[in-house]
This record gives structure tokens, sequence and C-alpha cells, in this order.
């Protein structure tokens, strides 16, 4: 009998994943940052990239949202390449990202800086807006509703008009990763988004980042030195050492990788 099941259902591995980056080689000077570096992300991934420091994870970032200009390599996304373009276009192509450091404005409220962070999509500039004063309006109240969405996935109702820069270290935290979910990305760059956190907000942010990968299905590039966080939550995992991939897998693969072990305790041996 045939088997109408195995027809119906989509192959296993997609296709086109939607990160691609092939041979990625970035130098300063005398100092190879990153050399040769393939590695793709799929649709709704959660993906990790783990190593010591200097090898090379933030450089990766940098390239990514074309802060930095490799000397060799492809960088794709849904097909389009990457290369070449500003800041500013690749984060309007879907890419968007937290900082090592609070990228947030202290002096404006938490709602202000989540509607900032969706700039980029507003159509109706400030003149065209006066002009247009009812598409201003609508656009502005649809943009608020986004907003207020988000505030409401990371639990942020508390400190909605809270100025920035007297949010608790956590919940600032927190802030930022709702201003970059306010830009509505495809791919998510969080670069060390439990550094500095005590082991209750390192867990709360371990949840939201759960519950906004369930919720909105984005794919998130995680860079982030606390194992267990890593190992809890991705689903693959890239370890680099002086800027060359040296293992790429599972989590449980990782962890048990040789020359994982090696990178990490290599000094110390
Ligand atoms: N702007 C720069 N100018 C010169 N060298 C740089 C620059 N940015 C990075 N590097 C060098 O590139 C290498 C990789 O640095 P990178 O910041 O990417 O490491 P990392 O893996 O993010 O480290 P950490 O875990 O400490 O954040 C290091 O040797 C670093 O000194
Ligand atoms: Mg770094």
């Amino acid at each position: 009998m045939e088997r109408v099941s195995e027809l119906a259902s989509p192959p296993s591995n997609e296709p086109e994943p939607l990160l691609r980056v092939r041979d990625l080689t970035l130098r300063f000077g005398g100092v190879t940052a990153l050399n040769g570096v393939d590695f793709e992300v799929r649709r709704g991934e959660l993906f990790a990239i783990i190593g010591p420091n200097g090898a090379g994870k933030t450089s990766i970032f940098n390239c990514l949202n074309s802060v930095y200009r490799p000397q060799q390599g492809t960088i794709t996304l849904n097909g389009k390449s990457l290369l070449g373009r500003p800041p500013a276009a690749v984060a309007a192509l879907g890419v968007a990202r937290t900082f090592q450091n609070l990228g947030l404005f202290s002096h404006l409220t938490l709602v202000e800086n989540l509607m900032l962070g969706r700039h980029h999509l507003m159509r109706t500039g400030f003149f065209s807006g006066m002009l247009w004063w009812g598409r201003a309006k609508r656009e502005e109240i649809a943009h608020r509703a986004a907003v207020e969405r988000i505030v409401e996935l990371l639990e942020l109702e508390p400190y909605r008009r809270m100025p920035a820069g007297l949010l608790p270290y956590g919940v600032a935290k927190r802030a930022e990763l709702g201003r970059a979910l306010a830009m509505e990305p495809t791919l998510l760059l969080l670069d060390e988004p439990v550094a500095g956190m005590n082991l209750e907000e390192t867990e709360d942010t371990a949840r939201y980042l759960l519950e906004v990968r369930r919720e909105l299905g984005l794919a998130m590039i995680l860079v982030e030195h606390d194992m267990s966080l890593v190992m809890d939550l991705a689903d693959r995992v890239m370890a680099l050492d002086f800027g060359v991939v040296i293992a790429t897998g599972a989590p449980s693969e990782i962890q048990g990788d040789p020359k994982v072990i090696e990178a990490y305790l290599g000094g110390a041996a």
C-alpha cells in the first residue's frame, strides 16, 4: 500500500537556510580575527557561538551587521548578500542586535525606547505626518500596539513609563531585548545577554528567550560564556578558537568534543 504520509510531509532538511556564512575572513593588521568561518542558521533556530576570550565571537556579529568589512567570504540572508550594505540597511532586512553594554537611551522611558526600535518601520516622516495627520495617527496607533505586545510578552508592564536609566539591571537588559524585538527581526543577535546577571536573572532571561522564540518564531544567534545556559537553550552550537571553527553540532556533541575541551582547558593543562 502507498504511504501517503511520506508524500505529504516536507523534507526534514530545509534547502535554503535563513543565514549562510561562507569562508568569512577578517584581519586587523597582523591579527586574523576570523579565518575561513563557515556556518548556517536555519529559520527559527537558536544557534549558539562559544569560544574563549578573543576567539572572534563579537567580530562575527560585527561582520553580520556590517560594522566590520571582512577581507574575504560571503554572508547571505534569505539569499541576499549583506556585504557592503550600511548597518541600517542590514537592520531593515531583518537583522537586530543587542549589545554587550546596554544600548538604551537613559533619559527616555522604556516604551519610548521600544518605539525607537520601530523607527525604520515607520513610513510617515515628520513633515508628511503634518500633512497627513490622519494617516500618521493611524500608523502611530499600530506601532504602539506592536510595542505593547512586546511589553506584555516580556512582562515589562510595571516599568513602562520609567526612564531607562532608572531600570534595575536585569530589567534594563530585558528592555534592550524588547528594543531589538520591536524591530521585528527575522534574525536576532544576542551578545552575552546574561553577562553580569545573578542566577535568578539568568533563569528569567532563559525563560524569556524561550518564550520569545515560541511566540515570535524568529532565529537567534547567542554568544554567551555561561555554558549551562548555552547547553540548555541552543539547538546547535559552534565553537571558535583563534578565529577558526573547531566544532559545530548538537550541544551534547560539543560538550564532549576533545577539541572544545582543549580550547577551554588548554592554557590550564
Ligand atoms: N577593532 C579591532 N581592532 C583590532 N583588533 C580587533 C578589533 N576587534 C577585535 N579585534 C581582535 O580580534 C580578535 C577577536 O576579538 P572578538 O572581540 O571578536 O572576540 P570575542 O570572542 O568576542 O571575545 P570576548 O569573549 O572577550 O568578548 C581579538 O584578537 C581582538 O583583539
Ligand atoms: Mg565579545
